[in-house]
């Protein structure tokens, strides 16, 4: 394992951005703990449906806001009532904002040191995100879009798979520049092959060769994959008509968890068992195709550096971009022009546009 600072990555240990921290099912009116960016956290699902993600240490005397499920306050009408959630040890109650709006047994007013951090979130695609920032602002980049969500003839995915835990989130980062590793790990030998950096999206797009399986790949396929800030991925299958949602979200600094799911067009233009069973097929192979990376991931060491060759993918440019979010917004656009554009491989011709779409 190695940190943020080992990797020389920036000034701060866990990135600016947009991150997971599970699907939607997982979060309702009941308090749960979560532990990300080296923080531990609360979640909840208010009366008006919308999550509630906390720090989780009441001000008063540090109780974890999800602890306590046998107390007396715990147990009681009034642990949750509307958006609000109340502290387990001595009831006082906190609204989503986190400030603290009633203390049962004080008549004064209350102190204004009574509050805990309410974090930014967007619950969308059955998954539950929230922004991060080391410098506590406002979202500069907007969540990762999926505009099949909406269209009638695709199959929505149910929420996350948890595929595992992993070091340090640049190592899975990597893959989305590794043009040699496609033959080599998973077996279908790219043909065409770019990189490109382009503000806080970070763009692959390829075709490879492969073994056909009937139904679901021809002998060449098209990828438009890419990066969505430093916590959201996404691969579309151009032939296939299917796309996949990747999240990697820091644990501690040099762990992160990676989850996992896929949706599909129907073939029939209808959202019915067969076409859900498509979708399970198809993500499940998603799945697969990622935890075969991870068999390696698993247990390797931290590449510090690595041993970039003309042929392999443009590593050290990703790495570049992946930095910005690791340092003050104020610095992002001259990290990212140090390598705007697109980068191409040697031995791989470019992909061609007219194939992505
Ligand atoms: S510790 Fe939370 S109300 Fe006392
Ligand atoms: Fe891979």
């Amino acid at each position: 394992m190695a940190t943020s600072a080992e990797y020389k990555l920036g000034e701060y240990a866990f990135p600016r951005g947009w991150f997971a921290v599970g699907s939607s099912s997982e979060i309702g009116r009941k308090p749960v703990a979560l532990r990300y960016f080296g923080q531990d956290l609360v979640a909840y699902r208010g009366e008006s449906g919308r999550v509630v993600v906390l720090d989780a240490y009441c001000p008063h005397m540090g109780t974890h806001l999800a602890s306590g499920p046998s107390t007396a306050t715990s147990r009681s009408p009034t642990h949750m009532e509307g958006d609000n959630i109340r502290c387990p040890f001595h009831a006082w109650r906190f609204g989503p904002d986190g400030v603290c709006n009633h203390i049962p047994y004080h008549d004064g007013p209350i102190p204004p040191a009574a509050r805990i951090k309410s974090w930014t979130v967007e619950e969308k695609y059955g998954v539950v995100f929230v922004w991060h920032d080391a410098e506590e602002q406002a979202p500069d980049y907007p969540l990762i879009d999926f505009p099949e969500w909406d269209d009638p003839q695709w199959v929505r995915w149910p929420g996350l798979q948890h595929l595992c835990d992993l070091n340090h989130p640049i190592e899975i980062f990597d893959n989305m520049s590794d043009v040699a590793h496609l033959g080599h790990l998973h077996g279908g030998d790219a043909v065409a092959y770019e990189n490109e950096y382009d503000g806080h999206l970070m763009h692959q797009r390829q075709r490879s060769a492969v073994e056909p399986v009937a139904g679901v790949f021809d002998a060449t396929y098209s990828t438009h994959a890419g990066y969505v800030g430093p916590g959201t991925a996404f691969g579309r299958f151009v032939e296939m008509q299917a796309v996949q949602l990747i999240c990697v979200t820091p644990i501690e600094d040099g762990t992160c968890r990676l989850w996992q799911t896929g949706m599909v067009r129907s073939r029939s233009g209808t959202v019915d068992d067969e076409a859900r069973a498509f979708r399970d097929q198809i993500s499940a192979m998603f799945g697969n195709g990622l935890m075969t990376d991870a068999e390696v991931w698993q247990f390797k060491k931290p590449a510090i550096n690595v041993m970039q060759l003309p042929g392999d993918g443009p590593f050290r440019q990703s790495r570049v971009w992946y930095s910005q979010f690791y340092n003050p917004r104020a610095k992002a656009a001259e990290i990212v022009g140090r390598v705007a554009g697109v980068h191409y491989s040697k031995n791989w011709p470019p992909f061609t546009a007219e194939a992505a779409e």
